[in-house]
């Protein structure tokens, strides 16, 4: 099977079919959301709190990215890749360029992801243009929690919502394919939803997006400690990694020594 496109994508939205993307930054987790049918895989650039354990996603490097982003690729056959474009590497249309299509060349991944409102739209147009598919972000984008000042909703306000607003027609004009929302008001990202001709694809961000993403270790229970409010685990992997590993102890422990052969058994 050919791997799906970003006109597939769209087309889901055209039908009105929602779109079902997570995060994954290794080979196998990629491997296992590929067989359960899911349509894009983001590796975010969530790899800097969850697999390498910072507070943020700031330390996340280019060369992360690729590393993990060719693990995903090689990892699936059907979904879409997106890549995160990791913080500084967007920081003008040039640099974002040169980025991306190191990115792209490296990775083999379909498209990438900026985070920004209005004042991305040339760099987005500039990577379009040069055949680089983008995904906007806008609402929570994690990479400016040291200007926004923490996580929090986004979109409270009318001019904050109308903000929000311009942005995605912004994104859209320039030629992104589609756009996560982080966080935004439900009403807001349902409003911008119909607004749009792209899919918007939400997080923490109601019902009415076109699709839905969550970092695949919320949805499946795998973390050492926190777990965001709106996420639902559907399993409890750490309980399951916890208690194998916890046999393993108790096994390796209670083993008898080895008879060893004509030698002394134990030294005292
Ligand atoms: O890095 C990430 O996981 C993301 C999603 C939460 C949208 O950007
Ligand atoms: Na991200």
């Amino acid at each position: 099977t050919a791997r799906l496109t970003t006109r597939d994508i769209q087309n889901l939205k055209r039908r009105g079919e929602k779109i079902a993307m997570l995060t994954a930054y290794d080979y196998v987790t990629a491997g296992l959301l590929d067989q359960a049918g899911i349509e894009m895989i983001l590796v975010g650039d969530s790899l800097g709190n969850v697999v390498l354990g910072h507070e943020t996603t700031l330390p996340v490097t280019l060369e992360d990215m690729i590393r993990h982003a060719g693990a995903v690729h090689r990892g699936t056959r059907r979904a879409l890749i997106v890549v995160d474009m990791p913080f500084g590497t967007a920081s003008d249309p040039e640099t974002a360029l040169r980025n991306a299509v190191a990115i792209m060349q490296r990775t083999g991944c379909q498209a990438v992801k900026i985070e920004g409102g209005a004042t991305v739209a040339p760099t987005v147009a500039r990577l379009t243009e040069q055949g680089i598919p983008v995904v906007g972000h806008i609402g929570l984008t994690p990479q400016a929690v040291h200007q926004l000042g923490g996580y929090y909703r986004h979109g409270k306000t009318a001019p904050a919502a109308q903000k929000l607003i311009d942005a995605a027609l912004a994104l859209q004009d320039a030629g992104a394919f589609a756009i996560v929302l982080e966080m935004v008001v439900p009403e807001l990202a349902g409003e911008i939803t119909r607004l749009l001709d792209i899919p918007t694809i939400g997080i923490g961000s109601g019902p009415e997006c076109s699709g839905q993403v969550l970092v695949v270790n919320d949805l499946i229970g795998l973390n050492v400690d926190r777990t965001p409010s709106f996420a639902k685990p559907k399993a409890d992997v750490a309980s399951v990694i916890r208690r194998a590993v916890g046999e393993y102890v108790a096994e390796v422990k209670a083993a008898e020594p080895a008879k060893a052969k004509g030698r002394a058994l134990a030294d005292g």
